[in-house]
């Protein structure tokens, strides 16, 4: 990836009449490029261009950005543009994220599980275990990855090292303390980090991000930055009220528009129960935050599931046929059958990585 343009490779006129510290108005008129354009490239594209600089209220970037942006504009800065992408069919997996306002209602099993059913519906699935405190997907998975993500940062290690083979074929990034030093490490190391998920945006169809329960600052800005959000409920009355506590803190738009919620009722003893709960969180949704729940789906209480955890197998492998397996393939199929090409013309994980460097300037 080319890098660090200077002052120096620029044209002498250029060099001489040129401001030192440039708004993206600036960059528009020496660019001729238009702003909304800038502002793309800007979140497809932040290692090719130079740091922010923050001035009085602004950030600004240095004039090496001018060169920068045309660069990435000529095609010449690694990667696609959005139009070059669609154009050759090449898109950014969906990014969803299964979260919950309590713990301990079945997001770890449902985020593999669901990934091993969409793998067996044809689409290519990763995990990302991005639960900065309990990390374990892997342990319900029955693997044992050497590395985590942390070993990009601190050995170089390749994305691909990381990625372990899971169930079905499925992928599975071991995150832990890894996604904790997404949110807390120098900028280098946060870049290093999210090029290596956004090659892996580039490689699959979809990835599901296990993340912890709550309201963390880090859950909630990876939140506002994934493609499509799933929340996993239970009937248990406390788990609607932190659902919904925490939904009203998530931006509801994406760049690409009103951001897809779904729900997924799980550990209910009747069809009854399920929507019960799911409806009353999509009438709070809608009443009092005016956003739509789309519901996907319910998954019994079933002791398959514990049954499944003592062998380290992940329940639809362990018993492809329990009750619990049929709902979880019932949820696949339903979200497949919200795909929406446009959310995956941009990356998510350079939305999360702009949004890091934002809160800190
Ligand atoms: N449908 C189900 N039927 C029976 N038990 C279940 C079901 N779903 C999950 N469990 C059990 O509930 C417990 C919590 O599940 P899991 O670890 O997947 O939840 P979690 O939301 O990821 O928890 P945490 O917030 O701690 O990360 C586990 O013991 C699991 O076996
Ligand atoms: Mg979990």
């Amino acid at each position: 990836m080319q890098n660090g343009y200077k002052i120096s490779d620029l044209p002498f006129e250029t060099k001489k009449f040129m401001p030192t510290l440039l708004s993206i108005d600036d960059i528009s008129r020496e660019t001729g490029l238009e702003e909304s354009l800038l502002r793309f490239y800007e979140s497809e594209y932040p290692d090719d261009l130079p740091e922010k600089i923050l001035r009085g209220d602004t950030l600004v970037f240095d004039s090496s950005a001018v060169e920068a942006f045309k660069h990435i504009h000529d095609g010449h800065g690694g990667g696609h543009s959005g139009d070059e992408r669609i154009s050759k069919g090449l898109r950014f997996a969906r990014v969803i994220a299964v979260t919950s306002g309590k713990g301990g209602v079945g997001k770890t099993n449902i985020s593999l599980n669901l990934a091993i059913e969409l793998q067996r519906l044809g689409r290519m699935c990763v995990v990302l275990d991005a639960d900065m405190g309990l990390a374990n997907v892997h342990l319900l998975a029955g693997i044992n990855p050497r590395l985590d993500i942390m070993n990009v940062i601190s050995e170089n290690r390749n994305i691909s090292e990381i990625i372990t083979a899971g169930p079905e074929g499925i992928g599975i990034i071991p995150g832990g303390a890894g996604m904790l030093a997404l949110a807390d490490s120098s900028s280098r190391d946060r870049k290093k980090i999210v090029k290596s998920l956004k090659r892996v945006e580039e490689a699959a169809d979809i990835i599901i991000v296990d993340t912890g329960a709550g309201m963390g600052p880090s859950v909630r800005d990876f939140l506002s930055c994934a493609d499509e959000l799933l929340f996993v409920l239970t009937s248990d009355i406390t788990s609607l009220a932190d659902a919904y506590a925490l939904l009203k803190v998530i931006p509801r738009n994406g760049d690409l528009g009103v951001r897809p919620v779904y729900s997924v009722v799980n550990m209910v003893g009747t069809l009854k129960q399920a929507s019960d709960v799911s409806v009353r969180f999509s009438s709070c949704a809608r009443q009092f935050l005016g956003r739509e729940i789309q519901h996907l789906g319910y998954i019994l209480r079933d002791s398959t599931v514990g049954a499944a955890t003592a062998q380290r197998t992940p329940y639809t492998v362990f018993n492809p046929q329990a009750k619990v397996s049929i709902n979880t393939r019932n949820i696949a199929a339903a979200l497949l059958k919200k795909e929406m090409p446009e959310i995956r013309l941009s990356s998510s994980f350079n939305r999360y990585m702009n949004m890091i460097q934002e809160g800190e300037g």
